[in-house]
């Protein structure tokens, strides 16, 4: 019986460039640089530069990119008419959707080179967000809104979404959730976009797959699933009964846990002081009390087992109490994602080689076919 590696858990696939994590320490870096001071000193435009590029921009290579994006968030009206067509499904089937409809519009789209890639991965960057607020629009019967230049890419999100411009606090606040959803190694939904990169397929197809397997809920859906329990608990004092029982029946309090963090998830800091003063802003402490409550009790014996909150846990909160219904969760970190998948790809493709593990067969041999007419 050959080795098998459940899960490809702890396997090494490549070696890269794009973020490093040492998930003992909780530690988390984009090319080199800390994700405590992108969280807190830059901003997404300066982030996806990094990833894509590789350095720290100048003042005026960040502004050009910047206008690049601003330029490309217009999405096709056939694409909106597609949207139209799915408005009933769910937010992430009609990004998945979206984004596989562009690629009939897009010039480059099999174009494969490192160049064409990295202007795809730029142009679905600035479209993702129109996808999902166009079609959030659609769904509540109303016209989408066009994007705005005059406002950055988490504002302009904002204001396609909810028709009106956001305060700069909460569009900051968005900002920084794009920031620390930007990339993350060979996560699964990164892996997926591998898996079809290596197959020189091009990077629409990636990003879609990636969209796809970002949806399970033991991947990006955590966050939507955190805030249905805080709803269902409902108050702080309930919060302890109801973890427990949900623990001895077998079940998991979704944001915790990670495949590769023994220690806190470092991204989970810059959402828990957000969501406590968020909370206390809008007059609604007690979801981050609920949570706190978790974490501090219930789950606090988990720690000794590598079992810490990871990024979902306090993001559900955050977007709950910006109105963005529970649904979209998941959609606003596929939307933050797209630089990674891009790089990923890019990396793949400079070195790829295809993906292609094997799977040990444990079934029946050799069984001897009867035709349908003898058959029991
Ligand atoms: N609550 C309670 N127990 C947990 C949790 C949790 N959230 N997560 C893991 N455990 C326990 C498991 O029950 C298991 O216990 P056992 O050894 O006694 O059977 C042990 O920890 C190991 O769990 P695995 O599922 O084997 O670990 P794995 O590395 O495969 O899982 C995962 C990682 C899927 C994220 C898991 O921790 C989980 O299901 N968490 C909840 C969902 C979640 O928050 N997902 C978001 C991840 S972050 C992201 O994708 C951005």
């Amino acid at each position: 019986m050959p080795e098998i590696v459940k899960g490809l858990k702890d396997v090494y696939l490549d070696t890269t460039e794009s973020s490093f994590i040492d998930g003992q320490v909780g530690k988390l870096l984009y090319r080199g640089y800390d994700i405590h001071d992108l969280a807190e000193k830059s901003t997404f435009e300066e982030v996806v530069y990094l990833l894509l590029y590789g350095s720290l921009p100048t003042a005026q290579q960040l502004a050009d990119f910047d206008a690049e994006l601003r330029a490309n968030r217009r999405i096709p009206n056939e694409v909106i008419q597609v949207l139209d067509l799915v408005k009933a499904s769910h937010p992430m089937d009609a990004l998945r959707t979206g984004i596989s409809a562009l690629s009939a519009f897009d010039p480059e789209v099999a174009d494969n080179s490192i160049e064409a890639t990295i202007r795809k991965g730029i142009r679905l960057t600035a479209q993702g967000p129109t996808i999902v607020a166009a079609h959030h629009r659609l769904r509540q019967g109303l016209e989408p809104v066009a994007p705005n230049s005059d406002l950055n890419h988490s504002g302009n999100f904002l204001y396609m979404m909810f028709g009106e411009t956001p305060d700069e606090e909460t569009a900051n606040l968005l900002d920084v959730d794009f920031i620390l959803h930007a990339e993350h190694g060979a996560n699964a939904s990164a892996f997926g976009a591998r898996v079809t990169a290596s197959t020189i397929s091009d990077l629409h197809s990636a990003v879609t797959t990636g969209v796809g397997v970002l949806k399970g809920p033991a991947h990006g859906g955590a966050a939507e699933e955190v805030m249905k329990m805080s709803l269902e608990i409902g108050n702080p004092e309930n919060a302890e009964e109801y973890a427990r029982k949900h623990l001895e029946a077998g079940g998991r309090i979704m944001g915790f846990g990670h495949r590769v963090y023994r220690a806190e998830d470092p991204r989970a800091r810059h959402l828990r002081d957000r969501a406590r003063v968020l909370g206390e802003k809008k007059g609604e402490p007690r979801w981050f009390q609920i949570l706190s409550h978790l974490e501090q009790n219930t789950m606090l014996p988990y720690r000794d087992r590598g079992i810490c909150v990871n990024v979902d846990f306090f993001a559900g909160a955050i977007y709950y109490l910006l109105d963005i219904p529970d649904d979209l969760f998941i959609s606003i970190f596929a939307l933050g994602r797209i630089p990674g998948w891009t790089l990923q790809c890019v990396e793949q493709y400079k070195d790829n080689i295809l993906i292609r593990p094997l799977l040990e067969y444990t079934g029946e041999m050799d069984l001897e076919y009867v035709p349908i007419e003898q058959r029991g």
